[in-house]
């Protein structure tokens, strides 16, 4: 081997070395902040239990409902608008995001002006009972008759704010 090779195989060494450390170093924090160490003794002593399983996986849960309500919260038109954006992506995009079966695109102006005339309650009352036009048929609830009302409301709020 020669010099140079001999001090790479050494910054090798030290660099994987580095690596072990530190991935040992993370093992055993992360064994102390989810309580890996007493839950270990449990299982040791043959006792599976969920509960202790739950309690690891809860804060999880907590951090992702806390993050949504935080989100939600404040500004009552932005979670409106939010919803009906999702509600939207979720059963009406098919859809209103292709022009599929003749249905008036997202944000085309041209298409929506004349449907807007009509009134919020009209508009709102044909996305939830179905609607037979010129264009085609759009189905009740678009099809997804798991949504609620206000869903479906929330979601034609969304696309008339975006058609206007
Ligand atoms: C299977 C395709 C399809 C899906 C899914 C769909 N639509 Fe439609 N939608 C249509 C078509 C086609 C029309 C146009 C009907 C016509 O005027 O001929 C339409 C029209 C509409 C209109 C205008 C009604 C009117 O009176 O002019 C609204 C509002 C609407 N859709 C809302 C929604 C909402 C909200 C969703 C999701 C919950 C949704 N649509 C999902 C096909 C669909």
């Amino acid at each position: 081997m020669g010099q140079q090779d001999s001090h790479v195989m050494k910054t090798l060494t030290q660099f994987i070395l580095g690596l072990v450390a530190f991935a040992i170093l993370i093992f055993v924090v992360a064994q102390f902040m989810t309580g890996g160490f007493y839950n270990n003794d449990q299982s040791a002593t043959g006792e599976a239990d969920d509960s202790a399983i739950a309690e690891r996986i809860a804060p999880v849960a907590e951090v992702t409902e806390a993050g949504d309500t935080a989100a939600a919260g404040g500004d009552e038109v932005a979670a409106t608008e939010q919803s009906g954006k999702d509600v939207y992506a979720s059963a009406c995009f098919a859809c209103h995001g292709t022009g599929a079966a003749g249905a008036p695109k997202l944000g085309d102006k041209a298409a929506w002006s004349d449907r807007i005339a009509k009134g919020m309650d009209v508009l709102v009352g044909h996305a939830i009972n179905g609607f037979t036009g010129d264009k085609g048929v759009m189905p009740a609830k678009g099809g997804n008759p798991a949504l609620s009302d206000d869903a479906v409301k929330s979601a034609v709020e969304y696309i008339v704010e975006e058609g206007k």
